[in-house]
């Protein structure tokens, strides 16, 4: 199966230094088969990116869109204004449900118009650190991954990619929540097993898991490597060319 690499850059750059940052990515990386690189700008820079990315070498995707196609909805943006700029789309990440409020049923409703608009969801989900030291990490997994696919008819199951990014282990600086593979692949398994249960054997076996939360060049390969895994959702490392470009290039290597 192919891996995914993507660089969520958050509320980061501004539209002049994201050009440059592509300019140098582009530079940087070959184009290859069995990794798709994906980079996901602030809204405001995608437009202009849009016309300078070498789709042979990589893909673009907005963090969050507004679920209705248009409307009086002061401030927002939609997947159906989105279309033909992005392929993909970040949905219920983490920092949109804790700090935007993002509601479940915000999250189903976003997965089922980015597919209605021919872009590709990547669903995230993952558990607080309170659920995850009171063990509640699958009921919490198992809650948001049926939640946010509750509109997704088995039809349109393998269009969609899920990412899980465990809230504790996302941006630790001291290195002291890293998730480790062991933790890693139970989730995966579990997923894969809900999906499963769901949707059938070829939806669990199929669709592209990723990890994310604290991921840099040095431990990409170990992450890469947890059975069930398919790529990589990072964020503070995909802020700087060169180590995105190195993680690209693991991927690379674990592929081969
Ligand atoms: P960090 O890689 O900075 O931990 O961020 C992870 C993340 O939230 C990516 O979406």
């Amino acid at each position: 199966m192919k891996s995914y690499i993507v660089g969520n850059w958050k509320m980061n750059f501004s539209v002049g230094e994201s050009s440059v940052y592509l300019h140098k990515l582009q530079q940087k990386i070959r184009a290859f088969r069995s990794v798709e690189v994906i980079v996901a700008p602030s809204l405001v820079a995608l437009q202009p990116l849009s016309l300078q990315v070498d789709r042979k070498k990589l893909r673009l995707a907005a963090q969050s869109a507004n679920p209705h196609d248009f409307g009086a909805y002061t401030g927002e943006v939609s997947f159906t204004q989105l279309r033909g700029l992005v392929d993909y789309c970040i949905i219920g990440h983490s920092e949109r449900r804790q700090l935007f409020h993002a509601s479940d049923k915000d999250i189903r409703a976003s997965v089922a118009a980015a597919l209605r608009n021919q872009i590709t969801p990547i669903l995230c989900i993952g558990e607080t650190e309170t659920e995850h030291t009171f063990g509640e990490t699958h009921d919490v997994v198992r809650d948001q991954l049926l939640g946010g696919l509750s509109e997704v008819s088995t039809e349109d199951i393998s269009k969609v990619i899920i990412a899980y990014e465990p809230i504790w282990a996302i941006s630790t600086t001291t290195g002291a929540h890293l998730a480790s593979p062991d933790e890693i692949a139970d989730i995966a398994k579990f997923i894969r097993r809900t999906l499963t249960e769901t949707y059938g054997k070829e939806a669990g076996e199929n669709i592209p898991v990723l990890y994310g939360g604290s991921v840099n060049p040095s431990n990409a390969g170990a992450y890469l490597t947890v059975p069930g895994i398919n790529g990589l959702l990072v964020g503070g490392a995909s802020l700087v060319a060169d180590q995105f470009a190195e993680i690209i290039e693991t991927a690379k290597k674990v592929q081969d």
